[in-house]
């Protein structure tokens, strides 16, 4: 704090006033600024355009305009008594920078936006509750190879806690499941897939990350799909039995292979299945490796917590969505887990993909068979008891 009535954040030093602002969800304030950092390191001294269209107080919006290198910051919240908020902070926009401030409803903004043809190299909206009505209308609100950054603070129908409403909000089944904030990334970007793909767009997802309230995701826009790209749509189904996970491609559905449950059940495995959804790699490291860089430069404020998320993610690509929860498989073992690292290093020295989860603290994430996690770990800590 610099004052009684300022806070400071990275560059900016502003009001927050009455309404909402919380000062942990700094992380990801710091993550916008590293991704249009990130943009601008790639655009050749092209045009910058960032549309807050859920400001708040302003503080990403003067963020963008101060450290982010945007040419053009529009911020807009549809509370009429936050401009005259919105409107002295941005006043500390460097000059130079084109703003723009409003009042609309993210909807008739973004409305607007597509009938003045007016686009964006960054969306960010920071959204309460669902933000899926809002989904076409954001990507045709963003620029070829621009991102969109989305948040939802809709966690329950996301985790398989309010059924009825995953359907009407994702068209998709969300059950509950160990790695539930992961699904509920994986939803959340199934869902922009499949808008992007009816508009003929493809999508490169940059990172998705949360902290069990908020559930961010930042994707590129691209022009077309890539080949294939259709194949990162499908169903996750996880064992209330055994334990197992199974990944579907919708475009190569087929039946679900027996798991560890016995068979004399009579009625198959007891599978909760969730989908569609995007089964595909939820960061792009290459982006976090830019935006990491970018940290380093004069002029970013990327703090510790900010820092350790980005330093997770990238070291866990998330190219498979099979996550366990180390409790999980002590359970299955009877005995404690053995250390998430030595089960890691284990596994992939027998040749699987497997890391550390990035999206969810003491989980694993393996393409191997669940089986042969369970046999791994419960050899593990036998070695251990045995020394
Ligand atoms: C999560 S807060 C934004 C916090 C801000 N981005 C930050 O980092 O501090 C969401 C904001 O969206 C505004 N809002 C809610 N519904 C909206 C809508 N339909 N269109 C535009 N703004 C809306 C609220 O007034 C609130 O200020």
């Amino acid at each position: 704090m610099s004052g009684p009535d300022h806070y400071c954040e990275g560059a900016a030093v502003l009001e927050t006033g009455d309404g909402f602002f919380r000062p942990a969800s700094r992380p990801a304030r710091d993550c916008g600024v590293l991704l249009v950092r990130s943009l601008a390191a790639g655009a050749a001294g092209g045009p910058l355009r960032v549309l807050d269209g859920m400001a708040g107080c302003g503080i990403r919006a003067l963020r963008y305009g101060l450290e982010g290198g945007a040419t053009a910051v529009w911020a807009n919240d549809a509370d009429p008594d936050r401009l005259p908020l919105l409107e002295r902070n941005l006043a500390g926009l460097p000059p130079g920078v084109e703003r723009q401030v409003g009042t609309a409803t993210a909807q008739q903004l973004l409305a607007g936006c597509l009938v003045a043809g007016r686009r964006f190299e960054l969306v960010d909206l920071d959204a309460f509750g669902c933000p899926a009505a809002l989904v076409p209308l954001a990507l045709e609100a963003v620029a070829f190879g621009g991102v969109l950054y989305l948040a939802s603070t809709d966690g329950r129908s996301a985790t398989g806690h309010d059924r009825r409403a995953a359907l009407r909000r994702f068209g998709a089944a969300a059950r509950a499941h160990p790695a539930s904030w992961e699904i509920a990334l994986r939803l959340q970007l199934g869902l922009l897939a499949r808008s992007a793909w009816a508009m003929g767009r493809g999508i490169t997802p940059l990172l998705s990350f949360s902290e069990g309230r908020a559930f961010r995701t930042a994707l590129r826009l691209e022009r077309h799909p890539t080949r294939g790209e259709e194949g990162h749509l499908g169903l996750v189904a996880h064992c209330h039995g055994c334990g197992d996970q199974q990944v579907q491609s919708l475009g190569r559905l087929g039946r679900w292979r027996a798991c560890g449950c016995p068979a004399a059940s009579g009625e198959g495995p007891p599978l909760a299945v969730s989908g569609p959804l995007w089964i595909g790699p939820l960061q792009d490291p290459a982006t976090l490796t830019t935006m990491l860089l970018e940290a380093e430069r004069e002029g970013t404020h990327l703090d510790r917590p900010g820092r350790r998320l980005l330093e997770r993610l990238r070291a866990d690509p998330a190219s498979t969505p099979r996550c366990w929860p180390v409790a999980a498989i002590a359970r299955r073992l009877g005995q404690g887990p053995p250390p998430l690292a030595d089960l890691v290093a284990a596994l992939t020295a027998q040749g699987f993909a497997t890391a550390p989860s990035g999206v969810m603290g003491g989980q694993l994430r393996s393409e191997a068979p669940w089986p042969v996690i369970v046999a791994t770990a419960r050899g593990l800590v036998a070695a251990t008891a045995a020394r």
